[in-house]
């Protein structure tokens, strides 16, 4: 008995912190060993296609490499049956198809079932002799004492195994989506590029519609004045060369002259002046730098050129501007964005031509306070329902989808008046009366601060 405690204590010992195949080894060798067998191996079963593959397998005391086999015809199959096999000799003549314990010429057989933890039949741990047996009966114990801990080592390594490949196809799948999710964003971001670019290509296209239609009319008078000069000049040319010219005719002739070459310079310079405003706007609109400025002629070189879409709508502009004029250093290009956007908005969704409006008013309304201009810009069109209002600074929210509108209008003058601006804007709106919006702005912002509010 002591003898057996001493081989207990030994296998024991050499098992001390081994798992997986270590342990499987560590164990096979001992048993090995101990049982003095030729060759021990430890088996799992595979009942679907009824073979089994080696674990850990010792041949003449040395590891070996694991093998797969057939179970049919072969006392392993016997315990696969779930019985205990015990064969001190004459195995061969027992297991006439077994070719394999033919080949290796054993004589005796010990071999015990592994049972999973829900009892059932797992596995086989198997001992042969090329000898008769001479004490089967210590195999069995062993092997019967360390089968549950076999067991539980092989379920335990299996489910260590498929966590091991669980968790690589998740985190296969993480790579994967992660990168789908990169490439979906790069797209994203592209659009934005371009949704943004064609939102403020919009807004500059009223603008540069307005201007060519504000200017037409100056260069229709101006030309109209031309000829009328040309053709007087003609007149009065001709009585000349059939001498016939009176006095009175010459007087009337050069008074008509003189009042065309007013209109004439009167309109050449309002399209000259046109074309300056729109000139400030459009290098205002290109860059991002902040500057010190008047603003109601600012605002009023701006307006000149939304005029014609008001016009064009019968939209009337009413001023309330501070008598002392007010100078602010802001960005005029992000601040013209602001307005012209608000401005288009008022025009297309405030006053829509379907609801055949009258008596259309835009009102501007500038005040001071303390650092700050208050702006607001109020239509009395038809007006936003209130459970709408908080919708109309969400990126792509529009009422008008599908028929130009992006929806990214307000979101944009929010993203510009609380980044680049540093101001805000409020609205309030009632159905039927109108909508107004109010931004408010620092008199004054630092240069450099655009940009680094932008990178912020
Ligand atoms: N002055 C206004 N009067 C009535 N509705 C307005 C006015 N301004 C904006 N809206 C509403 O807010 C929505 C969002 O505006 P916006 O962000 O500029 O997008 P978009 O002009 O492309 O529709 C509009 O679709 C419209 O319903
Ligand atoms: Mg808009």
């Amino acid at each position: 008995m002591a003898n057996v405690e001493r081989i207990l204590q030994e296998i024991i010992t050499s098992l001390k912190s081994t798992y997986g195949h270590e342990f499987f080894n560590s164990l096979n060798l001992q048993l090995s060993k101990h049982i003095g067998a030729d060759y021990t191996f430890i088996a799992r079963l595979n009942k679907k296609t009824n073979t089994s593959k080696t674990i850990s397998l010792v041949a003449k005391g040395k590891l070996a490499e694991n093998f797969e086999y057939s179970l049919k015809d072969t006392p392993c199959a016997d315990i696969s049956d779930d019985s205990l096999c015990i064969f001190p000799q004459g195995i061969c003549e027992l297991y006439p198809d077994d070719q394999l314990l033919q080949d290796m010429n054993i004589e005796g057989y010990v071999g015990t079932p592994l049972r999973d933890s829900q009892g059932n039949m797992m596995g086989i741990v198997v001992a042969l002799h090329e000898k008769k047996i001479e004490n089967p009966d210590f195999a069995v114990t062993l092997f019967e004492l360390f089968s549950g801990r076999i067991s539980a080592e092989i379920e335990r390594t299996e489910r260590e195994q498929e966590l091991q490949e669980l968790t690589k196809t998740l985190e296969d799948k993480v790579k994967e989506r992660t990168q789908e999710l990169s490439q979906a964003i790069d797209r994203l971001k592209q659009t934005q590029q371009e949704v943004l670019a064609k939102e403020k290509m919009a807004s500059l296209g009223a603008l540069v519609a307005g201007v060519a239609h504000e200017i037409n009319s100056p260069l229709g008078v101006a030309i109209l004045s031309g000829s009328m000069i040309d053709e007087t000049a003609k007149e009065i040319n001709g009585k000349i060369i059939d001498q016939s010219l009176s006095k009175q005719e010459l007087q009337t002739g050069l008074a008509n002259i003189k009042q065309s070459i007013t209109a004439l310079n009167f309109n050449l310079q309002r399209a000259a002046k046109l074309v300056d405003n729109f000139k400030q706007v459009a290098i205002d609109r290109n860059t991002d730098d902040i500057r010190q400025f008047t603003f109601s002629s600012w605002l009023d070189s701006l307006l000149s050129s939304l005029m014609p879409m008001l016009k064009k709508n019968n939209i009337s502009l009413q001023m309330h501007l501070p008598e002392q004029p007010t100078t602010i250093t802001t960005c005029p290009s992000k601040l013209a964005q602001v307005i012209s956007n608000l401005v288009i908005n008022a025009v297309i969704h405030g006053f829509p031509e379907k609801a055949n409006l009258v008596d259309k008013k835009l009102t501007f309304t500038l005040t001071e306070h303390k650092q700050r201009i208050i702006l607001s810009i109020a239509d009395n069109g038809i007006g936003i329902e209130n459970e709408l209002i908080k919708h109309l600074f969400e990126p792509f929210y529009t009422t008008k989808r599908g028929q130009g509108s992006t929806g990214l209008g307000l979101s944009i003058v929010r993203n510009i008046l609380t980044g680049a601006l540093r101001g805000s804007i409020d609205i309030t709106s009632q159905v039927d009366q109108g909508t107004k919006f109010t931004i408010s702005l620092p008199k004054k912002i630092e240069a450099n601060s655009i940009t680094e509010i932008e990178e912020a």
